[in-house]
Parts: structure tokens; sequence; C-alpha cells
């Protein structure tokens, strides 16, 4: 696992959609195969996603051959409700981008069979030649995508029932009420992560430190389900100075001489 530490979120946010942006055009030049990419949802990845809408707009990228699948999405809420990642994706990427409507998947959490939608998106990866690269986030606890606390590290794409911290945290997009935020997801599972080429993950702000910290020199984990990077040959975790404020100071040092060596 990499850490890639820059002094704010703006800077950790620029680095991450000119990754993407470099991996999507290397794959491009060498092959017709579509990049197939995961995304994910929340305040982290905003001004990723503004960034890349700016690239597309410049001419300095394309998602034509891109084919996307987001990591989750609540079970119940209208897919018009304005918190559900169906709306957040088009608001903050879908609607600025040249990506082909048709390459766009998210879960449908209103599918009437939850089980099925779930067994066909993780055939629908498989069936697109499986990920190239999976930009995510993680939770306060820990989490990737809705993978919770205690979720096996084996897991596929299920539904999974969100604890109560992380409704609190959420709820927050739902005028402060955590009993307006479901109850439960569609999410995939942390193999379905795992089994990308590459995995990014943006942690940004104090509120991430200990996460980061359970992640980076805890114990590979399902009580902390992003440790799961510690056996992957391509994670990248980027952060901001405030989210490595419960590493050691060792630690620190060494990624930081790492990004330098390595010109990250
Ligand atoms: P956030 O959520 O980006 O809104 O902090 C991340 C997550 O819960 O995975």
């Amino acid at each position: 696992m990499k850490l890639i530490i820059k002094e704010n979120s703006a800077n950790g946010s620029l680095w991450a959609a000119r990754h993407i942006a470099e991996k999507i055009n290397a794959k491009a030049k060498v092959s017709d195969k579509p990049f197939v990419l995961g995304l994910c949802t929340g305040s982290t990845p905003i001004e990723t996603y503004a960034e890349l809408a700016r690239m597309v707009k410049a001419g300095e990228v394309s998602f034509k051959n891109v084919i996307s699948f987001n990591m989750d999405e609540y079970v119940g809420l209208p897919e018009s409700h304005p918190e559900s990642y169906h709306s957040f994706m088009h608001k903050n990427l879908f609607d600025h981008i040249d990506e082909p409507a048709e390459n766009i998947h998210i879960l449908n959490g209103n599918a009437p069979d939850l089980d099925a939608e779930c067994e066909a998106y993780e055939k629908a990866i498989a069936a697109a030649g499986g990920f190239d690269l999976f930009l995510g986030g993680i939770g306060e606890d820990g989490h990737i995508a809705f993978n919770e606390p205690f979720s096996p590290l084996t897991s596929r794409t299920r539904v999974v029932t969100l604890t109560e911290d992380t409704r609190i945290v959420n709820s927050r997009f739902f005028g402060g009420d955590m009993n307006l935020v479901p109850k439960q997801a569609l999410s995939v599972g942390v193999a379905t992560v795992t089994d990308s080429k590459e995995v990014v993950i943006l942690a940004f702000g104090p509120k991430k430190a200990r996460a980061i910290h359970d992640a980076v020199e805890g114990a590979y984990s399902h009580m902390c389900t992003v440790s799961a990077l510690q056996n992957h040959q391509n994670g990248i975790i980027v952060c901001d100075e405030a989210a490595v404020g419960e590493i050691k100071v060792n630690s620190y040092k060494y990624f930081k001489a790492v990004e330098l060596a390595e010109k990250l």
C-alpha cells in the first residue's frame, strides 16, 4: 500500500483526478478495450469529480470508452431523491462528462429482487473485464463502500445493514435526522473492490485520522475493512495532512520518502 500525503484536500483531489485521467489515457493508447472504473459518492470525491469534468471539457481526457460501476446505493430511496447516489453521481459527474449513458452502472436499490440485482451486478463487472481502477472513500469507522466493521474481507455485492454510526454521520445529508437515512443499502463487497487492478482511496480531514491509522498501521482485519488494501499490490490512499494525524512519525516519513523517490 502507498500513502500519498498532500498538504490539503484540494491538492489531494487534483492528484487523484490527474492520476485517473492518466490511467484512462494510458489504456486508450494501447487498447481498444474500455477502461472499467469503480466510483464512489460522499463529500470526499466532489473536488476530484470537478477536476475530471474540467479535464473532459478541456479535451485532456475522454470518458467515451469508460464503463463505470458505482460502489453502492441506498435501499428503498427513490432514484430521483436528491440524496440518492443516482442523483449525486449525475449532479457531480455524469452531467459534466462524455461517458455514454449505457456505460453508467449504479445498483438499483428499488429492484424487486435485491439479491438478483447484486448477483447481476457482479456478473456485469466481470463481463466488462473487471475493474482497472476503483476510486473510493472511507468511513470514519474504516468502511470501504458500505462494508461496515465485521463485513468479510471476501465479501461480494450484497444487501447490507448500515451501522447506527454511519446513519448518524450520513444524517447530515437528511436534515440531521438519522431516522430519514435508509437502514439498508446495496454495496459491492470488499473483494469486489480489491479485485480491481488498482484501488485509489481518498481520505481527507481529521475525522478520518483514526481510520487511516487502523488501515495503515492496524491489523488486516474485518474491524476496519479498508485494511484489506494491505494485501493489495496496487493500493493507494490519498490523504491530506489532517487525515494522517494519528500515524507514527516514522510511518509518515517512510511514505513521504517513497512519494519523493517515485515522484508521485
Ligand atoms: P464522505 O463518506 O466522503 O462523505 O466522508 C465516505 C464514506 O462514508 O465512505
